[in-house]
C-alpha cells in the first residue's frame, strides 16, 4: 500500500473551537499582536510549537500510573535513567524539568564572561541561556543552512572549515563545541552521521569538549537512516548511539522526541562536570533523582523514548510535513526545502517581499493566517533573532514562519485544512503591512513583546 497512515487509533478526543474572524482580530488586538498572548482555546490549531504538545499514548499513561513519588531514589529514575542510556551511553543522567534548565545547568559549568561558543545554530533558549552567563554564540551552519531554496540532504550541518578556523582563532576562549539536532532554528533541518563524527573529531583535536542538544534526535536518526549512503539497513537504535556516542554530552528537551508534555535531561560524561552540574540541579531543579519533574513523568519519558524510536512513527511524521510542503510549494508559494523533521517553514521574507525585514514580514504572516484561518504559528527570524545584546536591532539570517506540528496530536484533515488556508492568502497577501514593536523585555522578545500595525 502506498498510503502512509497515521500509524494509531484515537482513544480519547479534545474538541476544539471554531471562532468567527473578527473575534479573531479583537483576540489578537489585545494582546498587542503577539500569539503568544493568545487564550489556547481561541486556536482552531496550534502549530506555535511541536514542544510538550504532543499526544500521550496509553502505555504511557498506564506508566503514569506506576510513578513513584519518594523525594530520592525513586524506582522510576531508574526506569528513566535506563531507557536513556539504551539510547545514548553517557555515564551520567541528570533530569531536569525542560531543556532550558539542562542549557542553564551546561552554562554555569562552561559559560562566562568572554567565552565564545559555536554550534550550527543555538535555538533562542540556549543562546539566552548562554548570554546570560556573559559568554558569545555562533552560529556556524553551513551555506545551504542559511538558504530556504537551497537543496540538501543535511542543511543542518556544521561548517567545518569555519569550525577549524574558528577553534584555531579564538583557542582558550572556547569552553565547548556544540551541534543542535536537528538544527531547529535553520528550519528543522537534519545533521549527517558523517558531519556529527567530524565536529566531534574537530573538537576533540582541539580538546574541546563535543555536546549535542538532542530535542529531535530520532527525527535526525530517521534522515540519517533515509538520506545517508550506507545506513539504510541500519535501526533508529543504532544509527542514534552512534550519533550520542562520539559526544561527550549532552541536553535534552524531553519534550520534542521524548514524547513527553514536561521534561528534560543534561547527560555527561566527565564525572567534576556531573558532579557541579548535581550541584547546581540541587540548587535550582530538585534532588538529583528527580531533578524538577514528578515520578510519574519520569515514567512517560521512559515509555516515550521506546515509542519515539519506531519506523512507522516516523515515516508517518516525517510524511506529514513532506506533504505540506509539496502543496504549498505547487501553489507556488515560497517554502524552506526539503521538508524539515518537525515543522514547515515558510520564507515569509521572500513570499512577503514588499515588507522590509525590519518591518517584520513573518509575524506579518503570522498575524494574518491567524486572522483568517484561526491557525497558530510561530515568527522565526528577526522579531526572535534581530535584538542585540547591545539594545540595537539588525535583520536575523531568515525571516521564516514555523508550523510546528504536535506529535500524534492533528490528521490529515487538519494538514489540508492549513493548505487551503495558504491558498486563501495567497490572493491577498500583498495587501498585508508590517509591524513595529511598542514594548519589548531585554532578552528573548519574542514571547511578550507588544507589536502595532504600521500604517493603522
Ligand atoms: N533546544 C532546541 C533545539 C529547542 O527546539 C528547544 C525548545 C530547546 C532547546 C529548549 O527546550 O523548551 O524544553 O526548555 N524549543 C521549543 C520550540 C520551545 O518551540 O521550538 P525547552
Amino acid at each position: 500500500m502506498k498510503t502512509i497512515i497515521e500509524p494509531f487509533r484515537i482513544k480519547s478526543v479534545e474538541p476544539i473551537r471554531l471562532t468567527r474572524r473578527d473575534e479573531r482580530e479583537r483576540y489578537l488586538a489585545a494582546t498587542g499582536y503577539n500569539l503568544f498572548g493568545l487564550h489556547a482555546d481561541d486556536v482552531l490549531i496550534d502549530l506555535l510549537t511541536d514542544s510538550g504538545t504532543g499526544a500521550m499514548s496509553s502505555m504511557q499513561w498506564a506508566a503514569v500510573m506506576s510513578g513513584d513519588e519518594s523525594y530520592a531514589g525513586s524506582p522510576s529514575f531508574y526506569r528513566f535513567e535506563a531507557a536513556v542510556k539504551h539510547l545514548m551511553p553517557f555515564k551520567h543522567v541528570i533530569p531536569t524539568h525542560q531543556g532550558r534548565a539542562a542549557e542553564a545547568i551546561l552554562f554555569s559549568v562552561f559559560g562566562g564572561e568572554g567565552r565564545r561558543i559555536p554550534s550550527n545554530t543555538h535555538f533562542d533558549t540556549t543562546r539566552g541561556n548562554l548570554e546570560a552567563s556573559g559568554a558569545f554564540g555562533d552560529d556556524l551552519v553551513i551555506a545551504e543552512g542559511r538558504d530556504p531554496r537551497a537543496e540538501h540532504p543535511f542543511k543542518g550541518n556544521m561548517d567545518l572549515g569555519l569550525l577549524e578556523d574558528y577553534l584555531g582563532r579564538h583557542g582558550d576562549a572556547v569552553p565547548l563545541v556544540m551541534l543542535t539536532i536537528t538544527n531547529n532554528a535553520g528550519g528543522g533541518q537534519p545533521v549527517s552521521l558523517a558531519n556529527i563524527r567530524a565536529v566531534a573529531e574537530l573538537a576533540h583535536r582541539f580538546g574541546k569538549p563535543f555536546f549535542i542538544d538532542g530535542c529531535r534526535f530520532a527525527e535526525n536518526a530517521w534522515f540519517i537512516k533515509t538520506r545517508e549512503p550506507g545506513q539504510a539497513q541500519r535501526s533508529i537504535e543504532d544509527i542514534v548511539r552512534d550519533c550520542f556516542g562520539v559526544a561527550d554530552g549532552m541536553t535534552m528537551s524531553a519534550k520534542k522526541d521524548a514524547f513527553g508534555n514536561i521534561g528534560g535531561w543534561i547527560a555527561v560524561n566527565d564525572d567534576v562536570v556531573a558532579e557541579r552540574s548535581r550541584q547546581h540541579l540541587i540548587r535550582t531543579e530538585g534532588f538529583p533523582t528527580y531533578g524538577g519533574l514528578a515520578g510519574r513523568d519520569l515514567e512517560a519519558l521512559a515509555q516515550g523514548l521506546r515509542e519515539i524510536v519506531d519506523e512507522d512513527y516516523l515515516r508517518y511524521r516525517i510524511r506529514t510535513n513532506a506533504y505540506i510542503v509539496e502543496q504549498l510549494d505547487a501553489m507556488g508559494i515560497p517554502v524552506v526545502k526539503p521538508a524539515g523533521g518537525h515543522a514547515v517553514f515558510i520564507d515569509a521574507r521572500a513570499w512577503l517581499d514588499h515588507i522590509a525585514p525590519l518591518q517584520y514580514p513573518g509575524q506579518a504572516l503570522a498575524v494574518a493566517l491567524y486572522e483568517l484561518a484561526g491557525i497558530r504559528s510561530c515568527e522565526i527570524g528577526t522579531v526572535m533573532f534581530g535584538s542585540q545584546p547591545d539594545g540595537s536591532e539588525r535583520p536575523a539570517a531568515m525571516d521564516l514562519v514555523r508550523l510546528a506540528f504536535p506529535r500524534r496530536t492533528y490528521t490529515q484533515s487538519h494538514a489540508d485544512y492549513v493548505i487551503e488556508a495558504f491558498g486563501e492568502l495567497a490572493a491577498t497577501k500583498d495587501r498585508l503591512g508590517g509591524y513595529r514593536i511598542v514594548s519589548q523585555p531585554q532578552r528573548m522578545r519574542h514571547f511578550t513583546c507588544r507589536f502595532e500595525k504600521i500604517g493603522a
